[in-house]
């Protein structure tokens, strides 16, 4: 089936946040709407979308200053999981990163969340820390952060 990206701005804000909001559990990791909008319009805050048979599956929030990066979210719709489109966002990330000459990009994930980290492993991410209690309160239990890195060398 077609697969295609869409790069996304400010306007498509609301899209951003309800595929979010669809793609996780954990009501601490959502922003509004109008968070979205506010962070697309910041500096070097970039967006993808990707879609299969023209149906919205999942996205990506990056963003870049000099020569490093950050992901600061993606997330696939429950439906359209295990068929590769993450990898598929974070490839086309990874060669837009190189066409920027962007040295390394890092990202925080939950200790917890395998799927992820299974992710970022395979895109050549590997760890280089951790943040004891980052996410979650004493109610919903604290989880760690791992802090991983990919480097273009
Ligand atoms: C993490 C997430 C984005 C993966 O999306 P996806 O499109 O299903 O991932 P892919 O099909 O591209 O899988 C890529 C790799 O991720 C890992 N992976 C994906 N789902 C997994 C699962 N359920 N369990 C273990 N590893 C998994 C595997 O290593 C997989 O590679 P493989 O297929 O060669 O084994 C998706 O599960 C999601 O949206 N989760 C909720 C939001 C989230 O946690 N975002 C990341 C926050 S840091």
């Amino acid at each position: 089936m077609t697969i295609s990206f869409q790069k996304i701005g400010p306007a498509g804000a609301q899209l951003l946040s309800e595929l979010q909001k669809g793609s996780f559990q954990d009501e601490e990791q959502l922003w509004s709407a109008e968070d979205m909008a506010t962070l697309l319009r910041g500096p070097h805050v970039l967006a993808m979308t990707i879609s299969q048979a023209e149906q919205v599956a999942g996205y990506i929030l990056w963003r870049h200053a000099a020569d490093e990066a950050e992901i600061l979210s993606i997330g696939i719709l429950p439906d359209y999981r295990g068929r590769d489109m993450a990898s598929q966002l974070m490839s086309e990330i990874l060669a837009e990163a190189a066409g920027r000459d962007i040295q390394e990009i890092f990202l925080e994930v939950r200790a917890d969340n395998r799927a992820a980290i299974g992710l970022y492993l395979k895109c050549g991410f590997t760890q280089v820390g951790q943040r004891k209690d980052y996410y979650g309160d004493a109610v919903t239990g604290k989880q760690d952060a791992l802090v991983l890195k990919y480097s273009a060398k």
